[in-house]
């Protein structure tokens, strides 16, 4: 009987050099300014989480003891979303440059994340950017590893993945076993937020390609279907402005869109 976890085909995980994910031009690309979509998926994941984290403080429970963000590259705003309800989060990332950037930034967090901690700010107590930088740096740890052998089962009780089950394969059966990982690191019950890129095909960051498997919100909803207690996915457009560049820069529009999700792992 083969076994249940991905092998080496076409278009799989191990074929690219992450090692090669430039976090600085990614960043720029994505996150430099904030855009209406990621304003849209941020709101969604942290009210989601505030939801949550309300029923647990008024049945006496404190906050969660730890969270997970998985594959953050050089995108803070998922991590930051779990800062105010949890006491330690671990960045667990695979490329070496990505790691290195993730350790620098979380010892003093650029400025250029406080548009992003405004959106947070309002749902814990308006806590200023000075307190999420300090927290940051009290509470996240990185922690290099892949997502296919290095995620432990029932650990982390808040968890957060962006843009990273269907955008580091080109091989459907991948984006499955990276979304069942994601949740099921999780302790049954617990909150998770997660984005994905509708309708990508790859991308590029510099001029190093990177692949990616087309997910529809339909595609989502069936895996969650088996995965989470609880589930809603959501469409947001694209507002206009592709993220995806080609390999002069110029921007492509060859990707439908974003999907966030808001659950509770099984
Ligand atoms: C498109 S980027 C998403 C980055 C970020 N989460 C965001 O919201 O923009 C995909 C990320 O997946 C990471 N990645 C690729 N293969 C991985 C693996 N096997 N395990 C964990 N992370 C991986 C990459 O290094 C990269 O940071």
């Amino acid at each position: 009987m083969k076994p249940n976890k991905p092998g080496t085909r076409s278009g799989s995980n191990d074929q690219f050099q992450w090692d090669l994910f430039d976090p600085e031009v990614y960043g720029d690309t994505n996150y430099k300014k904030m855009l209406a979509p990621d304003c849209t998926i941020l709101g969604r994941g942290v009210s989601w989480f505030s939801q949550v984290a309300l029923r647990r403080y008024s049945v006496g429970k404190g906050q969660f003891s730890h969270g997970i963000d998985v594959g953050p590259g050089s995108n803070l705003y998922p991590t930051l979303s779990m800062l105010g309800y949890c006491r330690k989060i671990t960045l667990l990332e695979y490329g070496t440059a990505n790691v290195e950037y993730l350790r620098k930034e979380i010892k003093h967090l650029n400025d250029s994340w406080k548009p992003f901690w405004d959106v947070i700010s309002p749902f814990v107590g308006n806590r200023d950017f000075e307190w999420a930088r300090r927290t940051l740096a009290e509470r996240a740890e990185v922690v290099q590893g892949n997502i296919f052998t290095d995620l432990p089962v029932g650990e982390f009780q808040i968890g957060t993945m962006h843009f990273v089950a269907e955008s580091l394969t080109a091989d459907p059966r991948e984006v499955r076993y990276g979304v069942r990982n994601f949740t099921r690191s999780l302790v049954p019950g617990s909150p998770f937020a997660m984005a994905n890129m509708e309708g990508s095909r790859g991308y590029y960051v510099g001029n190093v390609w990177f692949p990616a498997a087309p997910v529809s919100a339909r595609n989502v909803e069936w895996m969650l279907d088996l995965l989470a207690a609880w589930q809603s996915v959501e469409r947001v457009p694209k507002d206009g402005t592709s993220v995806h560049l080609d390999a002069e820069g110029k921007p492509v529009d060859d990707y439908k869109g974003y999907l966030v999700s808001t659950g509770l792992s099984y």
